[in-house]
């Protein structure tokens, strides 16, 4: 199977997976990238089962809303009955690392308040330490460089993401070469950082599911 086919495995998984759980006021969050744009087109087919969505990314709510998907506000929101979103690794205990596609201050939001967080993937995105895929760092401005040089001293090697400016108005920093052992006290040190909005560890809070998408079809990982 080609990865897109895994992809398209794990978001039918999905909609599968979540479609009990839904009654018909229930807002659901979801994330953003080519995972998630085949969740988007599969739950369009069960769109009268739920109320609306909340969406981690703009390009997602217009994705929801060409389905005819209602889009709603956080703050109008009390509690979302789960989040479905992608990643861009996961290990044996679904901790994450996120952000590949520049969605990771939202999606954190997002994750914070869902009552479940499903995330989907196709198996190249299981590691057994995370770390290969650089972790995305959301940094403001005119913080850039002073973030840069703290990541150093934490071990990594940042590379800032030229051209591209988050739904948020600020920039990324992509750290590469670390080997992250301890992924919840990395997420917590750069997050003290000054200047950092947000890092694309998802540790803290990690997935409660893992639909990861094999040759030898979906594994539901708790
Ligand atoms: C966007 C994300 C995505 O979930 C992550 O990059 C995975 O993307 P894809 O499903 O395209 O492989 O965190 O910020």
């Amino acid at each position: 199977m080609t990865q897109d086919e895994l992809k398209q495995a794990v978001a039918r998984a999905a909609v599968e997976y979540i479609k009990p759980k839904l009654h018909g006021d229930d807002i659901i969050g979801v994330g953003t990238g080519s995972t998630a744009n085949f969740f988007i087109d599969y739950l369009a087919n069960i769109k009268e089962s739920f109320g609306g969505a909340v969406a981690s990314s703009d390009a997602s709510a217009d994705r929801l809303r060409e389905h005819g998907i209602e889009v709603f506000d956080l703050n109008s929101v009390d509690q979302l009955v789960v989040y479905v979103d992608g990643a861009d690794e996961s290990n044996h205990h679904l901790e994450l690392i996120k952000g590949g596609g520049a969605a990771l201050t939202r999606e954190k939001i997002v994750v914070a308040a869902a009552k479940e967080f499903v995330c989907i993937a196709d198996e190249s995105k299981w590691v057994d330490v995370l770390g290969q895929f650089p972790l995305p760092v959301e940094v403001i401005p005119m913080a850039r460089s002073y973030v840069a040089r703290e990541l150093v001293k934490l071990g990594g090697d940042p590379v800032y993401r030229e051209g591209v400016i988050t739904d948020n108005g600020n920039v990324i920093l992509d750290v590469h070469n670390m080997s992250i052992i301890d992924p919840k006290a990395l997420e917590t040190a750069i997050n003290q950082i000054t200047g950092v909005v947000t890092n694309g560890l998802f540790a803290r809070r990690g997935a409660d599911v893992l639909l990861l998408g094999t040759a030898d079809g979906v594994r539901m990982l708790y």
